[in-house]
């Protein structure tokens, strides 16, 4: 029996997503990505017209957003106000606000409710995201933070976007460095590494092989 909730956290490009959905799939759990809620927020609140700089206007905006995720790890789905928003989420424009607004306590507040809720009404699920170790399952029994090399975060990041050319590989750096020291300075829940999580460096490891780790811990955690 694999342990009933995974814990996947760490920052941007760390391999979280690929693996996450892997080992989902390998052990018939269910998967959540924490981040496309963060982004659907972020997208929503953008589409009010909401400056993403000025908290009060986004807990306000933020209050009446309905998100839904789907949790099936071959065919994940996320929508905002019913809409399906799983294209829009990955745009520069909401990379570039999303940690603005997931620095807002009451945002982060009504997401954790919804991925506690996600979990309870789940059967075994694996999430990622960077707090959830820490703050949304603390008691998950498997928890694991993947970090990696900037480079080579950035090149994955980039390979996925079909787009391997030196300026975009360095300005999908800066970018990443940018989102990483936002969220790890924030006040609320940042980006933290929980005291009793395994840190798992996947630079020069291979999806197959970071998946096969983990589902190897998995089968140890029970
Ligand atoms: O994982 P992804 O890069 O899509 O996450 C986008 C952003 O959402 C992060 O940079 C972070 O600001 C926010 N996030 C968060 N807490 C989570 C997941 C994501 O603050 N659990």
């Amino acid at each position: 029996m694999p342990p009933a909730v995974i814990a996947l956290d760490g920052p941007s490009g760390s391999g979280k997503s690929s693996t996450a959905r892997g080992v989902a799939t390998r052990l018939g759990l269910a998967y959540l990505d924490t981040g496309a809620m963060y982004r659907a927020m972020t997208w929503a609140v953008l589409e009010r017209g909401v400056d993403v700089e000025d908290a009060a206007a986004v807990a306000a905006a933020a209050a009446d957003v309905v998100i839904v995720s789907g949790t099936d790890p071959q065919a994940p789905t996320i929508e905002a106000d019913g809409v399906d928003v799983s294209g829009p989420i990955r745009s520069q424009r909401v990379t570039d606000a999303v940690s603005q607004v997931s620095r807002v306590p009451e945002v982060r507040q009504r997401l954790v409710d919804l991925q506690r809720d996600i979990i309870a009404a789940s059967d075994g699920i694996v999430l990622e995201g960077r707090d959830i170790g820490t703050v949304v399952a603390p008691d998950a029994p498997l928890k694991l933070y993947l970090v990696a090399d900037t480079a080579a975060r950035a090149a994955r990041r980039a390979a996925e976007e079909g787009r391997s050319e030196a300026a975009h590989v360095e300005a999908t750096a800066a970018s990443l460095q940018r989102r990483d020291a936002i969220d790890s300075s924030r006040t609320a829940s940042p980006l933290a590494k929980a005291a009793d999580a395994l840190e798992l460096d996947t630079t020069h490891l291979t999806l197959d092989e970071v998946v096969d780790e983990v589902v190897r811990l998995a089968a140890k955690a029970v």
